[in-house]
């Protein structure tokens, strides 16, 4: 129980408050129907999509989406900003071609997953890479201008980007529209967040008192000014050591699925190491970093009992395991996973109870808009997760949406309201 307290999300928030000038009247606004062009970039794969948004004959939102993936080489990733963003308009004008719409100057909405400084809808600063993105020259600058500098060194096709949003955001908003009190947004994918619609009165760098805006937590950050020491483990300090950015969002390291298959790699070396595994001797393979992945966790906690499942992951990576190797293999990957549904279901309840003691109210009633690989693939991790949820927020009733294509259909839908205001037509 003590978890829900041990989390402030807000620590992570006040730090860099990045609020988005989405409020609560934002939903309901007119929207811009017609076709939109979304690109979603900061989970597992990019991808791009063209969305569609109509409205049918109750005003009720219809969206379909046409999307294409797109994995980002690592020398994109880590070479300069120049690079990414001219692979990326690399990637729009061939999914452009494959649809036949080059000639279409498109709005586009762009879902960003990193943390930024947001000055406008469409314009934002990136506060710094995660995720094990570390391109050069784009911290500190304006990622729509670099998205629009690279489409004009191209040249082959126009695009008119209008809003800028968070995985978490779009993800809310687009689960907002199915069920109005989808008030956060969160992922537990290769990243770990959540937004929540805050009070206006309590968010000092906005003005106004009334209603309620969007600020998205980048709760990934608690813990990199000591607030996480108590819990972290030898475990968590190698792979935080190892990675593109030491020091940083280390919270996110205990639970996100960037992370997850090595921490399990390295409880295992550790035991090879005490002669309790494997009988004590570990491949090449196994000793080499990141190469038990993170969907080996699922795998393995997949396996109906009869070993065979762990048997072959663990043969692959050039172990011969007995059964108790396999047994001790799935306990630790139990753990793993999880402390990290743990971990993450304390910092949700944080921000749900914070909620509910800002509001002042007896029993609040909420839905949660989730996405991301470890949530939606893991066997385990949702139940323990949801139970976890509930057991420490014992005065508010819950409900949980999987968002499906969330950042697509967000980002669309807000660039709907964005180009209708810009328009003027309301
Ligand atoms: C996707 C969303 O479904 O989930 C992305 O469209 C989001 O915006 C992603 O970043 C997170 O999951 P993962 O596992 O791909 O990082
Ligand atoms: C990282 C990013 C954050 C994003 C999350 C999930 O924590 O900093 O912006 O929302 O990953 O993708």
């Amino acid at each position: 129980m003590v978890l829900t307290y041990f989390i402030s999300p807000l620590n992570a928030a006040v730090k860099n408050y990045m609020c988005i000038q989405i409020t609560d009247v934002w939903c309901f606004l007119p929207i811009e129907v017609g076709d939109f062009l979304a690109l979603d970039l900061g989970g597992t794969n990019f991808r791009v999509m063209l969305v569609k948004v109509g409205e049918d004959e109750e005003r009720s939102f219809k969206v379909e989406t046409k999307n294409q993936m797109y994995s980002i080489p690592e020398d994109a990733m880590t070479g300069t900003a120049e690079m990414l963003f001219d692979y990326i308009a690399e990637c729009m004008s061939d999914f452009l071609d494959k649809h036949h719409i080059k000639h279409k100057k498109l709005p586009l909405g762009f879902t960003f997953s990193f943390p930024v400084r947001h000055e406008d809808i469409d314009k934002g600063i990136l506060l710094n890479w995660t995720k094990g993105f570390k391109a050069s020259g784009a911290e500190g600058n304006n990622v729509v201008g670099l998205l629009r500098d690279a489409i004009k060194r191209r040249g082959d096709f126009e695009m008119d980007v209008v809003a800028m949003v968070n995985d978490t955001v779009a993800t809310m908003i687009s689960c907002y529209y199915e069920d109005r009190s989808c008030e956060v947004g969160m992922i537990v994918g290769t990243g770990c967040n959540a937004c929540y619609m805050e009070e206006m009165r309590t968010v000092e760098l906005v003005e106004g008192e009334e209603g309620r805006m969007c600020v998205n937590t980048e709760w990934g950050a608690f813990g990199d000014n000591g607030e996480l020491e108590d819990f972290r483990l030898e475990y968590d300090r190698v792979v935080d050591e190892a990675s593109i950015n030491p020091g940083h969002q280390l919270y996110e390291k205990l639970i996100s699925g960037k992370y997850m298959g090595e921490l399990v790699r390295l409880v295992m070396m550790k035991l090879v190491n005490e002669d309790l595994l494997f009988n004590g001797e570990a491949s090449e393979l196994l000793k080499t970093r990141g190469s038990f992945e993170t969907r080996y966790v699922s795998q393995v906690e997949s396996d109906t009992g009869d070993r065979k499942q762990i048997y072959n992951i663990l043969s692959s990576l050039g172990v011969l395991p007995s059964e108790l190797d396999c047994d001790i293999v799935r306990l630790v990957c139990e753990s793993v996973s999880t402390r990290s549904a743990h971990m993450c279901a304390a910092g949700l309840a944080g921000v749900i109870n914070l909620m509910r003691e800002r509001r002042s109210e007896e029993a609040m009633k909420i839905t949660v808009g989730i996405d991301g690989s470890v949530y939606k693939l893991h066997p385990c991790f949702r139940d323990r997760f949801h139970k976890v949820v509930r057991d420490l927020t014992p005065h508010s009733d819950i409900t949980f949406i999987q968002s499906e294509e969330g950042s697509g259909r967000g980002a669309a839908l807000i660039s709907a309201v964005a180009c209708k205001m810009a328009t003027n037509l309301f």
